[in-house]
């Protein structure tokens, strides 16, 4: 039972305070999350924890790109498009992101700092990189999904928030570089973690969930 809630009350935060993690939970979380399934138990996942000065000293340098809009280098390249339906929800989740901030869609000011905030990791006090090997295809990326909520589950268990990231790993090379990982390894995704603030108004956004109405057939 206990563990359903934990996956139904997860969400992502996207405004964290400045307490840090205690090492050892952020052990205990990464611990957990290595009893992960893989495809013939070949356990890809590679991670960087980077908190304290370095994690200040990256948001400083990913700001900088971000500001200055720099050529982006993703390991796994962004789609181009969506299939409508989905199309219509990520919009979706746009617009009420915008809304639940008061912002309007011509705003272009607010809608900058709302991005640039990715790249501050939403003032979490711990980024984590998730990494695989270069020559890895498609199998082990459904590894590492599969790792990353694993992660993310076990830090909610213990009252710790997260949001995972696409946006930040767009500078994929310059973050194997500030973090001296080879530059064949793949970047997949930056996982901010923090404790929430609860008073934040971006917190108070929901994403809307399909029901299983909509995405199951039975065949009985
Ligand atoms: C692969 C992936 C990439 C994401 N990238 C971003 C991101 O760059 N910035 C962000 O604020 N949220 C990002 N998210 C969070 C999603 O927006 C969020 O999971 C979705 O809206 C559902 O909301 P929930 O996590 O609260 O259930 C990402 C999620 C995933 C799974």
């Amino acid at each position: 039972m206990q563990a359903l809630n934990n996956i139904i009350t997860r969400r992502s935060y996207r405004v964290f305070k400045d307490d840090p993690i205690l090492k050892s939970d952020l052990n205990k979380i990464i611990e957990v999350a290595s009893n992960s399934p893989s495809y013939t138990n070949t356990q890809p996942w590679e991670l960087a924890v980077v908190t304290g000065k370095n994690k200040d000293k990256l948001t400083g340098e990913l700001l900088e790109l971000a500001k200055m809009n720099a050529p982006t280098s993703p390991d796994i390249p962004k789609p181009e498009s969506w299939p409508s339906v989905l199309e219509a929800r990520s919009r979706e989740h746009g617009k009420r992101r915008l809304e639940i901030l008061g912002i309007e869609r011509s705003d272009k000011e607010g809608r900058e700092k709302l991005r640039l905030m990715n790249y501050e990791f939403y003032g979490a006090p711990c980024a984590l990189f998730f990494f695989m090997d270069g020559s890895l295809g498609e199998w082990s990326v459904y590894d590492m999904g599969l790792f990353t909520q694993n992660l993310i589950l076990a830090a909610h268990s213990l009252g710790i928030g997260s949001c995972i990231q696409a946006s930040v790993v767009d500078y994929a090379k310059e973050i194997k570089r500030f973090l001296n990982i080879s530059e064949s390894s793949k970047l997949l995704a930056c996982v901010s973690m923090g404790y929430p603030d609860p008073d934040a108004k971006l917190n108070l956004y929901r994403s809307i969930k399909k029901k299983p109405e909509q995405f199951v057939q039975w065949y009985e």
